[in-house]
């Protein structure tokens, strides 16, 4: 049994994905920024959640009880990570690294376009969603 591999993230204008270690529009109070983070919610609800250590520890203590939260680290194989989960929806949750490495399993992105244009730290790369691989039998 495979394991289906998603990724979803949220983006300023420009790609941006986070700053300080936080979304870069934390404290926005708009119904869009609001939203974002709902969905965020309901959509991994009873699937499995896997992100890079500083990622995970931003989960909050409510999301961890209806769904399935791990730390995944760089000294660990993405095939082997995956196959733990082998029959679920699997989203990986960022950062930049992970997606960069974990880009050629996912077969489905989830991107919310944020109307932010500030600041950032850690960016979006386009040239994930294009990555040859594992997700779609390519050599
Ligand atoms: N906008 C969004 O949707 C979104 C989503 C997620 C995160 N963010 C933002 O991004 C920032 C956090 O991300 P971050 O990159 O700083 O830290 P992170 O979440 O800890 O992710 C990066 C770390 O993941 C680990 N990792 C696990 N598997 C890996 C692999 N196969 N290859 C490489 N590294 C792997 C590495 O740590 P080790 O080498 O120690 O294992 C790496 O340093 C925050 O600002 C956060 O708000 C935004």
């Amino acid at each position: 049994m495979s394991t289906d591999v998603r990724a979803i993230c949220a983006i300023g204008l420009r790609g941006q994905l986070g700053l300080h270690g936080r979304m870069p529009w934390e404290g926005e109070r708009g119904r869009v920024f609001r939203e974002d983070v709902a969905r965020f919610f309901e959509i991994t609800r009873g699937h499995v959640l896997l992100a890079g250590p500083r990622t995970i520890a931003s989960v909050p203590e409510f999301a961890r009880q209806d769904r399935t939260v791990a730390v995944i680290r760089s000294s660990e194989r993405p095939e082997e990570v995956l196959a733990r989960y082998a029959g679920r929806v699997v989203f990986i949750g960022g950062g930049p690294a992970v997606w960069e490495v974990y880009a050629p399993h996912i077969r489905h992105w989830d991107i919310n376009r944020l109307p932010y244009d500030g600041d950032a730290d850690r960016w979006f790369d386009p040239q994930w969603l294009v990555k040859g691989g594992a997700a779609r039998g390519r050599p």
